[in-house]
């Protein structure tokens, strides 16, 4: 048994200043592939990827996600739901398939889709030394999204990814995760709550202390207090209408 994959995704961090080199095609289609034979939901395949290689698209990107990588980085690929090649099987065999994409299980299915196929390729790339970092910052304005890229019902912009050579300065590290067992329930679900509170005291200190040894003492945070100021902010209250918008969601 071989330790290689295990040792890759252990080593994950998310990347945000690449070098100017982009990717060849080649290379992309490869990750392409890849992440085309992650499993997928009953065969349904409801995931394509937009390359998006145009400076001015870049750029329009940028400006809903407000993150610069989003321009500086080796290549740019946004995940797109898409039942739109369902819809043609629809329209030709004159059948009534709307509802499966047009309901929340649909959406859910186009949602894990996508999110597999974007890991596969995540982990692909970062086996070939790129560096990745996903966009849902994209989400920010699904609507001009979809302007942008010219995205046709049945489809739904979920992320981005950047990817690329990690910068020579670029000095991510892999950020502690949540304790092992307070994610992995075996046969039951462990509601004991003073246990669990005890479980997020901790690891709130391993993460402080975390930030606090990378940051020389500039940053002390908690886990807890970083998804308190998150979940509180309320953040793209309009996506059940860009969802509706794109056919989606609606049974
Ligand atoms: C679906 C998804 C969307 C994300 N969106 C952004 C984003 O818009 N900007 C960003 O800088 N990081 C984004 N991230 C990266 C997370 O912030 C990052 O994975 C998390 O903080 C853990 O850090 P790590 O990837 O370095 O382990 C996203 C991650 C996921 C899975």
């Amino acid at each position: 048994m071989s330790d290689y994959v295990y040792n890759l995704a252990k080593k994950h961090h998310s990347v945000r200043k690449f070098k100017p080199e982009p990717l060849t095609r080649e290379t992309v289609e490869k990750l392409i592939e890849a992440g085309q034979m992650a499993s997928t939901s009953s065969y349904l395949q409801t995931t394509s990827v937009i390359g998006v290689e145009d400076e001015e698209k870049k750029l329009a990107l940028k400006e809903v996600s407000g993150q610069p990588y989003v321009v500086d980085n080796g290549y740019l690929f946004v995940f797109v739901i898409d039942y739109n090649r369902h819809s043609i099987v629809n329209e030709q065999q004159s059948r009534d398939m709307s509802t499966s994409f047009e309901s929340a299980e649909g959406l859910l299915v186009g949602t894990v889709d996508a999110s597999l196929m974007a890991q596969n390729i995540a982990l692909t790339a970062e086996d070939m030394g790129y560096g990745i970092v996903y966009l849902g910052s994209l989400r920010n304005d699904v609507a001009r999204v979809r302007e942008i890229l010219d995205l046709p019902e049945y489809t739904f912009p979920l992320f981005g990814m950047a990817l690329g050579v990690p910068a020579d300065d670029e000095n991510g590290s892999p950020k502690p995760r949540l304790p092992l067992e307070h994610v992995f329930h075996v046969d039951t679900y462990n509601k004991d709550r003073d246990v669990q509170r005890q479980q997020l005291a901790d690891y709130d200190q391993t993460v402080s202390d975390y930030y606090k040894e990378r940051t020389q003492g500039q940053r002390t945070e908690t886990w807890s207090e970083q998804v308190g100021n998150f979940m509180s902010s309320k953040q793209r209250l309009e996506m059940d209408h860009w969802l509706k918008n794109a056919g989606f969601n609606k049974k």
